[in-house]
């Protein structure tokens, strides 16, 4: 139907037209959202020509990239599985291992003056970092050793300016289950150049997690709405009394640091991704012409209200994909997800591209995955956005250090995401410079070289 639409506007050469048609469009593929999850689009709060997106900044921050055997499952889990989740008591469940390799981005912040590496994580908003006395906790709620919940080195310290008056408590459930709480308080955090003063965050005193012995906590930048200050010291986080507060990029944005926009390359088994605050990397080859620009959406994973559990994402709607001579243009929402190595798609349209591989991949559904053999002749593969092209790396359809020991087959980049939403991961996300233009409530994407 959208396709029809369309192209009846470009015939007309009615720009107003094709806007109108394709908020059409995009709300009917929002309202079917899968169970267990809702979307929402944020409101524009700057004016459209405040802020030139393609200025480059010097905030420039390294992303560290942390890559094993281990799955990064923490948002991909909550996506796939959200709405099957069992939570019950203390509510957690064990990590499940279907996801493939997961990467995760790390970046150095001073904390009140100490120095120390936190996650990244554009699908949450929370700041935090494990205090020295924290209390490591297992699937069940027991204490086991510190050790245990993999953190790098402690913070020693106290809140700088004191803890929030009155108290507060941060409770998180990721979407993998791991479980973050402990009290609110006011500190100064560092990024680059760039030092947010008085910033509400939590110093982690009990803490159910998955670490890589070298980050020490997580640096949320997604919106106020989905902070989760509690009020009070106790266990009660009942949504009545969660309290929104500024978060860090929000906070910076509001101290006049910079500008309402961060955006994110990262490279190819590398660790030198960056992260820029307030504007672009500087010169990174990039083609700015050919900026694809979508509508910012955010997607909201519902939960049990008893766990007062929510997860956002940045969303956005493709044109569809192109692999070799095929194009599909059916249109549903796709999360950017840094934290996601693969790409999820729609069932039938990843089944399409596996079989374009030669010889076709085949589905194993112990993995939810694709394989097929290892050194297999893999499609051009491009997802469209905005009307541009941007190819998928061939190097990283196949991944060769997923074997299938049964088979002895290579797991493809392109899974099926079931009922959705789906997921531009890693895969994707090494093809652009992202940029998160929160301001103007849209996502811009810059082809990149592959490197
Ligand atoms: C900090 O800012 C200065 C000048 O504005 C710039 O030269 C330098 O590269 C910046 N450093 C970082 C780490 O962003
Ligand atoms: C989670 O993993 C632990 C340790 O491997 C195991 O003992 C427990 O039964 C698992 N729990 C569930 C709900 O699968
Ligand atoms: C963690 O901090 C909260 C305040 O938010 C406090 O009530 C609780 O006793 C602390 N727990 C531990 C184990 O220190
Ligand atoms: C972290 O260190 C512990 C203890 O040395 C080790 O058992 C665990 O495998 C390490 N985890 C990672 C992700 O490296
Ligand atoms: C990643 O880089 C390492 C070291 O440069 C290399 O040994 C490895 O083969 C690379 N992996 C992939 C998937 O390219």
């Amino acid at each position: 139907m959208f396709r029809d639409a369309a192209m009846c506007a470009i015939v007309r050469g009615l720009l107003a037209l094709t806007l109108a048609l394709s908020v059409l469009a995009n709300a009917d593929v929002l309202k079917s959202a899968p169970p267990g999850i809702s979307f929402k689009t944020p409101k524009a709060t700057h004016p459209w020509t405040a802020i030139k997106v393609t200025n480059p900044t010097h905030n420039v921050q390294k992303l560290r990239s942390f890559r094993g055997s281990k799955t990064n499952s923490r948002s991909v889990a909550a996506i796939l599985g959200a709405h099957q989740r069992q939570v019950g008591g203390f509510g957690y469940e064990n990590i499940t291992t279907t996801t493939a390799y997961g990467t995760q981005y790390a970046t150095d912040v001073i904390w009140n003056g100490f120095r120390t590496m936190l996650l990244l994580d554009t699908g949450s908003s929370d700041t935090w970092v494990v205090q020295r006395e924290f209390f490591c906790i297992d699937y069940a709620g027991q204490i086991v050793p510190q050790i245990a919940c993999g953190f790098g080195p402690t913070y020693p310290g106290d809140f700088q300016y004191g803890p929030t008056n009155p108290e507060q408590h941060m409770f998180i459930q990721y979407g993998d289950g791991e479980v973050v709480t402990g009290p609110m308080g006011f500190s100064d955090i560092t990024v680059g150049n760039i030092t947010v003063a008085r910033q509400e965050v939590c110093l982690a005193n009990t803490t159910y997690w998955f670490g890589n012995n070298q980050t020490s906590g997580l640096m949320g930048l997604a919106f106020p709405s989905l902070t989760n200050a509690y009020l009070g010291t106790s266990e009660d986080h009942d949504p009545g009394n969660q309290l929104e507060y500024s978060p860090l990029f929000t906070s910076m944005v509001n101290q006049g640091k910079i500008p309402p926009l961060f955006s994110i390359a990262i490279d190819r088994n590398s660790s030198s991704g960056m992260l820029a605050w307030g504007g672009i990397p500087p010169a990174t080859g990039i083609d700015h012409a050919k900026t694809a620009t979508l509508d910012m959406i955010i997607t909201n994973l519902i939960d049990q209200p008893a766990t007062a559990y929510e997860y956002s994402f940045y969303t956005i709607i493709p044109d569809g994909w192109q692999y070799d001579q095929t194009t599909d243009l059916k249109k549903f929402p796709y999360i950017v997800d840094s934290g996601t190595t693969l790409c999820y798609l729609p069932p039938n349209v990843a089944e399409a591209i596996n079989e374009a591989f030669q010889p076709a991949a085949v589905y194993l559904w112990m993995y939810g995955a694709y394989f097929t053999s290892c050194t297999a002749i893999v499609p051009q593969i491009a997802v469209v956005l905005n009307g541009i092209r941007f190819y998928l790396n061939p190097a990283d359809l196949i991944y060769r250090e997923m074997v299938d020991p049964l088979t002895g087959l290579c797991m493809t980049a392109i899974a099926s995401g079931g009922s959705g939403p789906f997921i531009l991961g890693d895969v994707f996300m090494q093809s652009a410079l992202v940029v998160f233009d929160v301001g103007q409530a849209k996502m811009r994407f810059i082809p990149r070289e592959f490197y």
